[in-house]
């Protein structure tokens, strides 16, 4: 898969790519596979230790791997690296903008500074800031392929979880927008709907997250999550990456979500019915938060 994109684009031997959010799960994946066709990676998040490790290990195989500490909330530090990254490799073919946060509860119990504006800063405000960093110098450079990460959680009502999904509706609506801008600037936009996959931020919303919905073991929660069939970060990787050459749009993996968002999209009442039903079923499990939780 070494062939050219629209003008200048890499895709993806020799090709430079930042991913944030690189330290674990979708990132690391994404970095790994990267590197593995021939990418040099600029892995950025805000768990340092983490990412230096990620790093290393891809060196250790040989591939160009670097590692930086970034907190995507920080707009001055997201526009640092992309400008260094810029001075240093002369181009900036992909930016992922994938780090992000779980954050659950019942609406009534979520608090505006800890859960709401905390999400938003993360999942919405963290892919604007690569944006307003990366894109003007892409479409100065002619070239470039943004991929933001929202989530599967973008066409559904999210029940217990209001921020994540206001905030992957959003990172939608963004890139499509950006998206029908950037064909007239040779910029490409793309948007990464993830359905379940293995990765950390299923326990509880991540390392940074927060969705401690329910006392049941870590054992069972995994248990309820393999009910949705959760899909290897690795293979994901490679379905993703394969999606990102064709220059797709809006990219769902696994596959079969692709009827989850038909139904939301054609029968959003029943869709909503068959929420209700099931949000009834696990009520007994969910427990509701104490003050100071
Ligand atoms: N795993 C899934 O099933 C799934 C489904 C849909 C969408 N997603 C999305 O995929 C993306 C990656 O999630 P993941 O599943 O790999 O989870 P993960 O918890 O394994 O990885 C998230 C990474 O983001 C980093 N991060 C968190 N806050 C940050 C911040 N402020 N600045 C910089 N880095 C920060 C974390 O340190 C971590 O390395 C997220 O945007 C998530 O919402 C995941």
């Amino acid at each position: 898969m070494d062939a050219r994109g629209g003008e200048g684009l890499r895709v993806f031997g020799e090709a430079v790519a930042i991913v944030t959010g690189g330290a674990s799960g979708i990132g690391a994946a994404l970095g790994r596979e990267l590197a593995r066709r021939g990418s040099r990676v600029v892995l950025a998040d805000r768990d340092e230790e983490g990412v230096r490790a990620e790093a290393d290990r891809l060196a250790a195989g040989s591939a160009r791997a670097e590692a930086v500490a970034l907190d995507v909330r920080d707009a001055e530090a997201v526009e640092g690296v992309v400008a260094r990254t810029f001075e240093t490799h002369g181009r900036l073919d992909y930016l992922f903008n994938n780090a992000g946060i779980g954050v659950g509860g019942w609406a009534e119990e979520l608090d505006l500074e800890r859960d709401w504006r905390y999400t938003v800063e993360v999942n919405l405000m963290g892919p604007v800031h690569g944006v307003q960093a990366a894109y003007p110098r892409m479409v100065k450079q002619g070239f470039g392929h943004i991929v933001n990460t929202a989530s599967m959680a973008a066409f559904m009502a999210t029940a217990l979880t209001a921020p994540y999904g206001t905030t992957k509706h959003a990172v939608v609506g963004l890139s499509r927008a950006l998206r029908v801008e950037g064909a007239l600037r040779g910029v490409r936009v793309s948007v990464l709907c993830p359905g379940v996959i293995r990765t950390p931020i299923l326990q509880d919303g991540g390392k940074y997250g927060r969705a401690p919905i329910t006392d049941l073991s870590a054992e069972t929660k995994a248990a309820m999550w393999e009910r949705l069939r959760p899909m290897a970060p690795e293979v994901f990787a490679v379905k993703v990456l394969d999606a990102v050459a064709r220059n797709k749009g809006i990219i769902i993996v696994p596959a079969w979500w692709h009827a989850l968002r038909l139904l939301n999209v054609l029968f959003p009442s029943l869709s909503e019915a068959l929420g209700r039903r099931e949000l009834r079923r696990m009520a007994p499990l969910l427990h509701r938060q104490q003050a100071g939780d």
